[in-house]
């Protein structure tokens, strides 16, 4: 490549055309995933406080935030549930009158071509707030496998169209695959929560999800925020036992892990920017130190930039006014 004087990198920044041709990123609404919280009840829409502009909803109010999705041209919308009890095995997860599978349901009825995944987990559901069964103090593994099973096939008979697995437990993917194909849901695809990191960044979910902990941590669970390499055997394992789509969970932290499970195996990346990450945006914009938009949509398309084809975040609204 030429040296200056003769290469100039200026020259091709001169103004917004030039710029616009050799843009190398482009962030549009078909990248987007909002994701929802659901609670029982009626006619209610509570804004969760560490989450400004994010609502839990009641199922009537959710599908009118749902219609909204589908006006903006947004693809999908991920779903996730406040149960009216909760309970050592947490089960309104896998009730079939359970909120989430009220919810998929009416959104289903109401917008049919909004694609709805739905988040599998118990912490939302379980009175302990951890993601599994727990014996002896600690969160059993092969125990919680059936209980994840029966909650995907719980979601898709509600008719929700993409299954993600948060818990990280082992084996799940396998497990889940097995039993949708066994049931006729081979078409269901499987959005796996692959690397999910024992993360801070998690802190507004909590709220907005009623989930945290109610002893100990996520770390036996969860990957420590140190490795990489860990994140790459676990994609790994995840493609080896069906997974579609693998997902990469804090985004703005992990921009490196995102870039190598992309590079190292092509295959749908999705990442989530989280509730922290949105959080700390809107605190500072609050306080005028940063401006919302060009914060946000720096921090969208570096995770676009990194490999991510697919971002679940909950700027997917004003983005799309953003972009207009
Ligand atoms: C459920 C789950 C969590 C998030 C998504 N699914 C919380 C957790 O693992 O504690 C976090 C999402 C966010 O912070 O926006 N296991």
């Amino acid at each position: 490549m030429s040296t200056f004087p003769i290469y100039r990198p200026r020259r091709l920044r001169a103004n917004e055309n030039l710029r616009r041709l050799i843009r190398e990123t482009t962030l549009s609404v078909n990248d987007l995933i909002y994701p929802m919280f659901v609670v029982h009840g009626h006619d209610t829409a509570t804004e969760i406080s560490a989450m400004p502009g994010c609502y839990q909803y009641s199922v009537d109010k959710l599908v009118s935030a749902a219609k909204e999705l589908a006006t903006l041209g947004i693809p999908g919308t991920i779903l996730f549930g406040i149960p009216e009890e909760k309970d050592p095995l947490g089960s309104e997860a896998y009730a079939d009158d359970g909120i989430i599978q009220q919810a998929v349901r009416a959104v289903k009825d109401a917008v049919p071509d909004l694609l709805v995944m739905t988040d599998v987990c118990l912490c939302e559901y379980t009175d302990h707030g951890h993601c599994g069964v727990v014996e002896a103090g600690e969160v059993q593994n092969d125990p919680t496998l059936e209980l994840l099973v029966k909650e995907s096939l719980s979601h898709v008979r509600a008719g929700a169209d993409v299954i993600a697995p948060s818990d990280m437990m082992d084996g799940r993917v396998g497990a889940i695959r097995t039993a949708l194909d066994e049931n006729g849901y081979q078409n269901i695809p499987i959005m796996a929560y692959s690397a999910k990191y024992a993360s801070a960044f998690y802190g507004p979910f909590r709220e907005a999800a009623e989930s945290t902990p109610q002893f100990g941590d996520r770390r036996a669970y969860q990957m420590d925020p140190a490795n990489a390499e860990e994140a790459l055997r676990e994609v790994s394992l995840d493609i080896e036992e069906g997974a579609d789509i693998l997902m990469v969970k804090p985004a703005l932290a992990y921009l490196d892990v995102i870039h190598r499970v992309k590079t190292e195996f092509q295959v749908p990346v999705a990442a989530y920017n989280v509730s922290g990450e949105y959080a700390m945006i809107k605190a500072a914009s609050q306080n005028g130190w940063i401006d919302e938009p060009r914060v946000a949509m720096e921090v969208l398309n570096s995770i676009k930039r990194a490999g991510a084809d697919i971002i679940l975040t909950y700027f997917a609204k004003s983005v799309v006014e953003w972009l207009q």
